[in-house]
């Protein structure tokens, strides 16, 4: 098989990638070791900014989102028994836009399918061969058949556990890294919203954040131990923990309702630098991982992948080199911002096992600072909203 750009992974970064490239009249196959019924059932991400909105509406793929996704024109910090609003649109202009990845997903396959876009799932033994030379391949397994594809790129899509970051030349690399010791509890609950805006609180026994799937479907996390596992965690126990962190002066409580899944995700810090080797480019997770308190993973993987279809599309119709020379700096300006506000996010509203009661007090007073001084929450509101 003979492409122009290889991809590895169909997660939001691989299939925005091959549609971007399609619309610039660039061949792309991608890569996928999971089933295209398992990437559109994984339940993750759920929030876009505005930037990453505009990109899906420009690329002809944000009818559904507009129509399904609820907009939002604020959050809520929680701690003390008191919810305090932080207005995103009054302090930037801008909003988000609650819509599940795994939507995003969907319609991302829909568009390449419907353009006979070559996707391959359930592929496996990927390798990746010659990525220093104008003529690299990829080499894998597709129904049960050893297969390859020969292309002028290779784009490294395939998240933070896939095979091209290892792949990348050891010398040079600098990687950076953060583990913060604490996870998250993940549930989907059938019940309606119990709050218009997502509300991010800080408790004594540890955060939690209260989001909504769908009109029906909550989305709710608490911060846990990342050993744990969910079977010691009954709904009874899940409930009562929730309740806790939430509780507040005005009366207002969490809705219960049937618990359909229960999940708990480690929470790391991770830049891998630089993000590109030859032919071979790195996008999304594969490069760098955010803690999800600032909601940035999804959004970062987007704008990375309208850089690199930049890049592309100048070397496809300039035969220009420029930009993809410079992707790695351009790219790496938006993601450490995107780190720095998501470290900064956990640092404000979680429990760490090695605070001092000066540390609390300090967190705590930090927290009423942004609550109560507009600079510090237009600071906030742009970061999350993307306005950088
Ligand atoms: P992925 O989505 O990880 O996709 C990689 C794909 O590559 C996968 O489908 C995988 O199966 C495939 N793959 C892996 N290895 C191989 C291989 N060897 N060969 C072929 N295919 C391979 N981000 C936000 O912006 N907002 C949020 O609100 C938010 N909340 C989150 C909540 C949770 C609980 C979690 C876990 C994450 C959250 N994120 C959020 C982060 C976001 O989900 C990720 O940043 C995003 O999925 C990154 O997209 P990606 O395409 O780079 O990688
Ligand atoms: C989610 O709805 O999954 C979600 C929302 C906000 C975050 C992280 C995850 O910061």
């Amino acid at each position: 098989m003979r492409t122009q750009v290889a991809i590895i992974g169909a997660g939001p970064a691989g299939l925005l990638l091959s549609h971007l490239l399609h619309l610039n009249g660039i061949e792309s196959i991608v890569l996928e070791s999971r089933s295209q019924a398992d990437i559109e059932a994984t339940i993750r991400a759920g929030v876009l900014e505005q930037g990453t909105m505009d990109i899906l509406n420009n690329a002809g793929v944000g009818a559904r989102m507009q129509a399904e996704g609820a907009l939002h024109h604020g959050i809520e910090l929680a701690f003390g028994g008191r919810r305090h609003r932080i207005d995103l649109t009054e302090l930037t202009g801008k909003s988000i836009t609650v819509y599940p990845q795994h939507e995003v997903i969907k319609d991302l396959v829909a568009a390449r399918l419907a353009a006979q876009g070559e996707l391959l799932f359930e592929v496996s033994a990927v390798e990746l061969h010659g990525v220093d030379t104008t003529t690299p391949s990829v080499s894998f397994t597709h129904r049960g058949e050893a297969a390859r594809i020969e292309a002028d790129f290779v784009i490294g899509c395939d998240g933070y556990h896939g095979v091209t970051r290892p792949a990348m030349p050891g010398q040079g690399r600098q990687d950076y890294q953060r583990t913060y010791g604490f996870g998250w509890f993940g549930i989907l609950v059938e019940s309606a919203p119990s709050s218009d805006e997502l509300i991010y609180a800080r408790h004594e026994r540890g955060f939690a954040l209260v989001s909504t799937r769908t009109p029906t479907v909550q989305r709710l996390y608490f911060q846990c131990d990342p050993a744990d596992h969910v079977d010691n965690w009954s709904d009874d126990r899940i409930w009562a923990e929730l309740h806790a962190r939430l509780e507040n002066n005005d009366g207002w409580r969490v809705n219960e309702g049937r618990i359909f899944q229960k999940n708990i995700i480690g929470m790391r810090s991770f830049v891998s630098t630089p993000m590109q080797s030859g032919r071979l480019f790195l996008a999304g997770d594969a490069a760098h991982i955010v803690p999800p308190t600032g909601a940035k993973g999804m959004n970062l993987a987007v704008s990375d992948v309208q850089l690199l279809a930049q890049g592309l599309e100048q070397f496809y119709r300039q035969g220009s080199e420029e930009r993809l020379q410079g992707y790695t700096a351009a790219a790496l300006k938006r993601i450490w911002r995107a780190e720095y506000f998501s470290w900064w996010m956990t640092s404000l509203l979680h429990t760490f096992a090695d605070a001092t009661p000066f540390k609390r007090e300090v967190q705590r007073a930090e927290l009423e600072c942004v609550v109560s001084s507009r600079a510090m929450a237009t600071a906030l509101a742009e970061n999350y909203v993307g306005a950088f």
